[in-house]
């Protein structure tokens, strides 16, 4: 769509900037901005039909997930696009999780099926592709992980620099051993995401950096087509709900602006109801949700096991609050327990998904059980992250020997209620025959 521009999210503001601006935020009030676009006289089933046949055609930009329905992003030039073929990722059946979760039946969109093995994949394709567009050679992010992981590959298959700020001993080694193979400096902070949060943003008004968080209304041009291809492969049957992780709240500010955008052009007749889950040691959304309070209060010292959303200071807070006011939606919070029994069963439907991403399950259970959630519902469960990700938490689990320190300092051991023990044997066939048994 070649009629892009950037707009505060600000009510009172509404700002406008030409999408070429190397701005992340509104230069009159600070407020979050949008990608906006010029309407359009596109057709719902004029569309429908474009992105259909892309998905036979051979060309990279058409097989993307992402640039399949570059309609409704921001034009790019496709020698300029930067693009691993992310998206193209499965809806999963998963009847043992149904069950656990005590709903009739439950789907999973695997995000984790992209190419670093999260949905920030999506993100990123837009989001170099905008900072080769405006010229960058460096680009910068903070991270709990799967962001930098993520922005070092498409940096280095854009040929820039890659600098990501992480919190120091807080991040899944799947996700660091990612960020340093593809090339990043990695700057390890002493502090948690949110200083580094702050710190990248401090840093990239100073130095020539173009910053890659979410913040970049770019980033979550891409992350909207998670709404896209998930409607395009259930034949664009609306779902009742969309269930997703929260932490710095940007990928669900992304599926409702998606979602709101199907809505608008007639592609889809109602929208699901959005709920965003998050863990019970990093909840400041929830805490706002609950009290129905005005304004977000950071949570400091945000904590939980479910390191990817260990966030007590979310940028995009403004964007995800419009985003359950447009679908009716709601905010869940779980404990660490209940991630972790969560996570064990995704695991057993075949699937597997790092910690963060079984918030969902964890609560769509909890919602069912406290009857907020109808067991006949049609639910899309986002998993946002795959199961390599952070192995030894599973590990742990497993062994028993998982464990957190609580609000109070105390230590916590999470009680495997899903436990897969291994199997400890002599290196000998009786023995083993033995085992078998078991
Ligand atoms: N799930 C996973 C696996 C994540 O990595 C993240 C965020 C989320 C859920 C939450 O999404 O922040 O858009 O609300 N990870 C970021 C990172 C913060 O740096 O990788 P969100």
């Amino acid at each position: 769509m070649s009629s892009a521009y950037l707009q505060c999210i600000e009510p009172h503001c509404q700002s406008r900037f030409p999408a070429s601006s190397r701005i992340y935020t509104c230069e009159r009030c600070d407020g979050l901005l949008d990608v906006a676009y010029e309407p359009s006289a596109l057709s719902p089933e004029h569309l429908k039909i474009l992105w259909a046949n892309r998905r036979a055609s051979a060309k990279a930009a058409d097989q993307s997930g992402v640039w399949r329905f570059r309609e409704l992003l921001p034009e790019a030039d496709e020698s300029q696009i930067v693009t691993m073929i992310e998206g193209n990722t499965q809806i999963f059946e998963a009847p043992r999780s149904a069950e656990f979760a005590g709903i009739s039946r439950l789907t999973f969109k695997h995000l984790g099926m992209n190419p670093t093995g999260s949905f920030k994949d999506l993100g990123m394709t837009t989001g170099v592709t905008q900072a080769r567009r405006l010229g960058a050679e460096s680009v910068a992010c903070a991270s709990t992980g799967n962001t930098s992981a993520s922005m070092a590959a498409y940096a280095a298959r854009a040929g820039m620099r890659a600098f990501v700020f992480v919190p120091a001993g807080q991040i899944a080694l799947g996700k660091l051993s990612q960020a340093l193979d593809y090339g990043a400096t990695v700057l390890q902070l002493e502090g948690d995401f949110d200083d580094a949060m702050r710190l990248v943003r401090e840093v990239t008004r100073e130095a020539d950096l173009y910053l890659l968080n979410s913040v970049n209304p770019f980033r979550l041009e891409g992350q909207k087509t998670i709404a896209f291809e998930m409607l395009q492969q259930r034949s664009w049957r609306v779902p009742d709900r969309v269930v997703v992780p929260g932490g710095n709240l940007g990928n669900s500010s992304a599926i409702a602006k998606g979602l709101k955008e199907l809505f608008d052009l007639g592609v889809i007749p109602r929208l699901p109801q959005l709920t965003i889950v998050q863990a019970e040691g990093a909840d400041p959304l929830y805490r706002l949700w609950k009290a129905e309070a005005a304004a977000l209060e950071p949570v400091p010292g945000a904590t939980t096991l479910a390191t990817a959303i260990k966030i007590g200071n979310p940028v995009s807070w403004k964007k995800a609050l419009r985003g359950l006011r447009w679908s009716g939606g709601s905010v869940e919070e779980v404990s660490e327990q209940e991630i972790a029994d969560a996570k064990a069963i995704i695991g057993l439907d075949g699937i597997g998904c790092e910690p963060a991403s079984a918030v969902t399950l964890a609560g769509v259970k909890k919602m069912v059980a406290a009857g907020s959630l109808n067991p006949d519902e049609d639910v899309v469960a986002v998993l946002t992250g795959h199961v390599l990700k952070d192995p030894d938490y599973t590990v742990n689990y497993h062994r028993g020997s998982l464990s957190y320190v609580d609000a109070s300092g105390a230590k916590v051991q999470i009680t495997p209620h899903h436990a897969n023990r291994l199997v400890q044997v002599p290196a000998e066939a009786q023995a083993i025959l033995s085992a078998l048994k078991m």
